[in-house]
């Protein structure tokens, strides 16, 4: 198909979808939401072994009280993250920065249960005071959960977990004066499909939109005002 860029186009219908083969849909379908963030949740058991494992769906749920939710997959195999998760109720989610990508990816094969991502994948725990899971050491945001819902998604059995935040942890210099997080300048990378990595660039920053006030870009004013 042509449009008006006069690139040709692939069209992919309902049924065309449901037939791809099961990894090629994965990968084609979870690269389609775009660029998301790069999650490392640590969790341990309550012998004290710790588990490891990226994931990309963290959402913003809300800010009062401060909430994250992220998707787990079906419950269906072993999932040690899951498991830990709902026994002991708490977790950290922690950034991936550029040289931690291979690590951060490698987390998430299959590792049988009681053997540490940390230690295969070379990343160190580091205790929270706040929640009994680790922490990623090499990792520049650090956030303590506590779970307050987990909901089955009948659709397709997967389950939304809902955690408020206790603890944050995070460089000084990356909040500014309204609260806005660089996380940018925290060597934050995102994530698209389930093999890709991306530094970020910055393109614009803008105040709170109002309906009567014009949108000004703050980002390149300041630069403007440097000259
Ligand atoms: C880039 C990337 C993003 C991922 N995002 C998720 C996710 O959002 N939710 C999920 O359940 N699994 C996600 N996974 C898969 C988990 O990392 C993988 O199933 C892991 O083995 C789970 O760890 P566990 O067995 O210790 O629970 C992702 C994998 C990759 C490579």
């Amino acid at each position: 198909m042509m449009n008006n860029d006069n690139k040709t186009h692939s069209v992919f219908s309902a049924s065309d979808i449901d037939q791809l083969p099961q990894r090629y849909r994965a990968e084609f379908i979870n690269s389609l939401s775009g660029f998301k963030s790069g999650n490392l949740v640590g969790t341990q058991d309550h012998q004290g072994h710790q588990n490891l494992c990226i994931v990309s769906s963290v959402v913003h749920i809300g800010a009062h009280p401060p909430l994250l939710g992220m998707i787990m997959r079906p419950h269906t195999v072993q999932r040690d993250t899951l498991e830990n998760i709902k026994s002991t109720g708490v977790f950290t989610l922690n950034n991936i920065l550029p040289n931690m990508t291979q690590a951060a990816h490698q987390t998430s094969a299959r590792y049988a249960p009681g053997i540490s991502e940390f230690v295969e994948v070379g990343l160190t725990p580091q205790p929270s005071t706040a929640v009994s899971a680790p922490y990623v050491a090499e990792s520049t945001i650090k956030l303590s959960l506590q779970v307050q819902d987990i909901q089955l998604l009948s659709i397709n059995q997967t389950e939304l977990v809902i955690g408020q935040i206790v603890e944050v942890i995070l460089p000084d210099q990356s909040i500014d004066k309204s609260g806005y997080v660089d996380i940018e300048g925290c060597g934050s990378i995102a994530v698209s499909g389930l093999v890709s990595y991306h530094a970020t660039q910055r393109l614009a920053r803008y105040p709170y939109a109002k309906v009567d006030a014009p949108v000004k870009n703050v980002l390149q004013r300041s630069h403007a005002n440097d000259t």
